[in-house]
């Protein structure tokens, strides 16, 4: 078995080792646009040891993220930042992929889903169309296109969290009668038809890699009948690696903002590895590889998941905030710059402010 220094593939992507840097939105774009702080701070982050980076959500339209500092792939006058952006991480030795996003229900302005089930209390969310669902497919598709013209190794599908292809996914978000709802092919149908459309357009090698929800923590939402179902899916369809998120269901309890409740950056008081043994589960049927991500600290924890076949590779992602040299001092030993668990980060992002870490000033 493979350890989590040893090389591995994603789809045609050699990566040096197995950890990754999980999608993180930082707010450090501009408009949408590529900034010199994004490069800079992927740069750092690519130099600190990553096998992989996998770029924050990019969103292939406007107005359909969470403000002006989310990055954008809506227009070819975009490409050059990103191309920018994947060479500082390819140049410093890790392979680069880039997330894209469709908010949905949680977008700051003209919320969509699947059937109109609002996420944001107070909101009342579009019921998209059939026709305005295959626009969406074809919309992720030209913006995997930029971004391989971008010189990105793939693209990741966000299908985790709530956001618009995680509603389609959602047995509770998703009550639609049509041919993209009513049992879980239907469901997975959206996604399925959009990696169609990508490889199409970017080629059959192209890799394509989707987060997805393991379980959703209330009656009615994705559990474990349905997450093999969904992986299923996604596999006929030619998906290369799953990116295996969760929302942690020991916290069920509603959250004042939202309609369902959501804990998929864990708790400071959470286990270590909250939700590797979802990976575990999955790796018992999965044919493509399986990312797995949560509250995973140290090098002993990280190296078992990878040297017990528990998961294929091991994204960390506040700690690689708190220290992108943590791959690096997993080998030399020296000191790690711990990440506390505070989640300053996300709390400034989700204000639409630029990310900053308690521990670790110089980020940006
Ligand atoms: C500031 C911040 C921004 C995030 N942005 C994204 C994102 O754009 N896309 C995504 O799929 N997950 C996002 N996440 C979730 C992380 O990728 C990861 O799944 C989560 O933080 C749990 O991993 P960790 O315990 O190693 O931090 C974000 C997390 C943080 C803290
Ligand atoms: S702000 Fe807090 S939770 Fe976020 S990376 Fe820094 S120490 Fe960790």
């Amino acid at each position: 078995m493979a350890g989590l220094f040893d090389s591995g593939m994603i789809g045609k992507t050699r990566l040096r080792n197995r950890l990754i840097m999980p999608p993180v939105a930082t707010c450090y774009s501009d408009n949408g646009y590529v900034t010199e702080d994004l490069v800079n701070y992927y740069r750092r982050i690519a130099e600190g040891g990553a096998g992989a980076v996998i770029v924050e959500a990019a969103h292939p339209w406007q107005g359909i993220a969470y403000g002006s500092g989310a990055l954008g792939i809506w227009d070819d006058s975009m490409i050059e930042g990103l191309s920018r952006l994947s060479e500082a991480i390819k140049s410093a030795g890790a392979a680069a992929f880039l997330q894209l996003g469709h908010n949905g229900p949680q977008a700051s302005g003209n919320q969509v889903s699947p059937s109109g089930i609002p996420y944001i209390r107070d909101t009342s969310p579009k019921e998209l169309t059939i026709d305005e669902i295959i626009e969406i497919e074809d919309g992720f598709a030209v913006a995997a296109e930029r971004a391989q013209k971008a010189g990105f190794d793939g693209v990741e599908l966000h299908g985790a969290h709530f956001y618009l292809l995680s509603c389609f996914l959602s047995p509770y978000m998703n009550k639609r009668t049509d041919i993209y709802g009513v049992d879980s092919e239907g469901r997975t149908r959206i996604v399925c038809e959009t990696i169609g459309k990508i490889k199409e357009k970017c080629g059959r090698d192209y890799t394509v890699s989707v987060r997805v929800n393991a379980r959703e923590g209330m009656e009615g939402g994705i559990d474990k009948d349905e997450l093999k179902a969904i992986v299923g899916h996604l596999e006929k369809a030619g998906v290369d690696i799953i990116d295996l998120s969760s929302n942690d269901v020991s916290f069920p309890a509603q959250l004042k903002r939202c309609t369902v409740s959501t804990v998929s950056i864990p708790r400071a008081d959470a286990p270590q590895g909250i939700f590797t043994a979802y990976a575990a589960e999955v790796k018992e049927y999965a044919n493509v590889p399986v990312i797995t991500v949560g509250k995973i600290t140290d090098r002993e924890f990280a190296e078992e998941l990878i040297s017990k076949g528990k998961a294929d590779f091991v994204a960390m992602a506040r700690p690689l905030i708190a220290d992108p040299n943590l791959p690096k001092k997993f080998l030399s030993g020296e000191e790690i710059n711990s990440c506390i668990y505070c989640n300053a980060c996300i709390g400034a992002v989700a204000r639409n402010r630029r990310m900053v870490c308690t521990v670790n000033p110089d980020i940006k």
